[in-house]
């Protein structure tokens, strides 16, 4: 078989109607730019790109998350809004790492769509070489608004027009949907261009491994101190099998592995927590991932509710993730659902 370019993949794609051609070029420039992360990256300690981002005096700059940004964080941020100015593709755009949406410049023309990312997921692995990611997520501007602000951002999971990741490991891969299927897309670095390696994804409906923070457990709501017990309770356990355990610690990661070999993934609200609503963010995680894995036929819960039905009240809101393989996420979903 011929390989089927990412360019050549989204021709097809307009052929199908599943996207115009805006949408098409806002997925080429996100592609574009998160190739130049990709090379930031790669590079490590030799491109200087490690550590914390200076901010005032000796301390580290912190982002509207009130969390330390690493250079790499500010870096794939700068990259992202540099690219997604001047195409004309794009509304406005909103990011992880900044408080309010980001207008396009007076200078360029606008376009309808508003994009949404996490420019470096994971970054706590970048001094430690292991995987991170990008997360975004595409929206629609609605009609008659030339200058988007949060509330026309606010819109449910179920509006996305897109999503994708782009995690940064041995291999950089583009992971991908418009929500007709999941699919992937491996950086061929020779030749600088994403190459289809799987279309259209299913993730299995049963498994025997779970992604979660464990040093967590103490803190956790009684439904998933059973689920969790009763994952390792093994054979001895209802499930009457062993589980194995996997936790990245980047979000891109822990959730590709799912949507490639299965899985379930959670990041469950704890006391810790609480008064936060969770730990991951809707807009920039949660949502995105959220779409990827139900168009791979897995689901995604916040433990009582499907996320991408979530009506956003914040644009860094965060909440509770459940995801991944579908019988596991209902289970655990059931479990919180029945204690309340
Ligand atoms: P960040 O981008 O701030 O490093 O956050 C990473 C996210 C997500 O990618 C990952 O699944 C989770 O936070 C890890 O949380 P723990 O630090 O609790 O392991």
């Amino acid at each position: 078989m011929k390989p089927v370019s990412l360019i050549q993949f989204l021709i097809e794609e307009r052929r199908a109607g599943h996207i115009n051609a805006e949408l098409s070029l806002l997925i080429e420039v996100v592609a574009r730019a998160c190739k130049r992360i990709s090379v930031a990256t790669n590079k490590g300690a030799l491109g200087g790109v490690l550590g914390m981002a200076a901010g005032e005096g000796d301390a580290a700059s912190i982002n509207i998350q009130g969390e330390a940004q690493k250079k790499l964080d500010v870096i794939s941020n700068e990259i992202l809004l540099e690219a997604n100015a001047w195409g004309g593709h794009l509304a406005a755009c909103a990011s992880e790492e900044m408080e309010d949406p980001q207008q396009i410049p007076d200078m360029y023309p606008k376009g309808n769509h508003l994009l949404l990312f996490d420019p470096l997921d994971g970054s706590s692995n970048i001094d430690v070489n292991i995987s991170v990611g990008t997360i975004f997520s595409v929206l629609r501007c609605p009609d008659h608004v030339t200058e988007p602000k949060v509330e026309h951002f606010l819109q449910p999971g179920t509006e996305q027009v897109a999503a994708g990741y782009v995690v940064y490991g041995p291999a950089t891969v583009l992971v991908l949907t418009f929500g007709h299927g999941t699919h992937e897309f491996t950086l061929d670095r020779e030749v600088g261009s994403f190459v289809l390696s799987r279309r259209g994804i299913r993730i299995p409906e049963e498994t025997a491994e779970f992604a979660i923070n464990m040093s967590n457990q103490r803190h956790w709501e009684a439904p998933m101190q059973r689920y969790v017990g009763e994952l390792l309770a093994g054979t001895e356990g209802p499930r009457g099998k062993d589980f194995n355990m996997r936790w990245v610690a980047s979000m891109v990661a822990d959730v590709h592995r799912i949507i490639t070999r299965g899985g379930v993934f959670f990041y469950p609200l704890d006391a810790k927590i609480q008064a936060k609503g969770g730990k991951l963010r809707l807009m920039y995680e949660a949502n995105p991932m959220a779409f990827i894995v139900e168009q791979a036929g897995g689901a995604a819960t916040t433990g009582r509710a499907r996320i991408l039905e979530l009506q956003p009240t914040a644009l860094h809101q965060r909440v509770p993730v459940f995801l991944g393989s579908r019988k596991e996420v209902e289970t655990a979903t059931h479990y919180h659902v029945e204690a309340d």
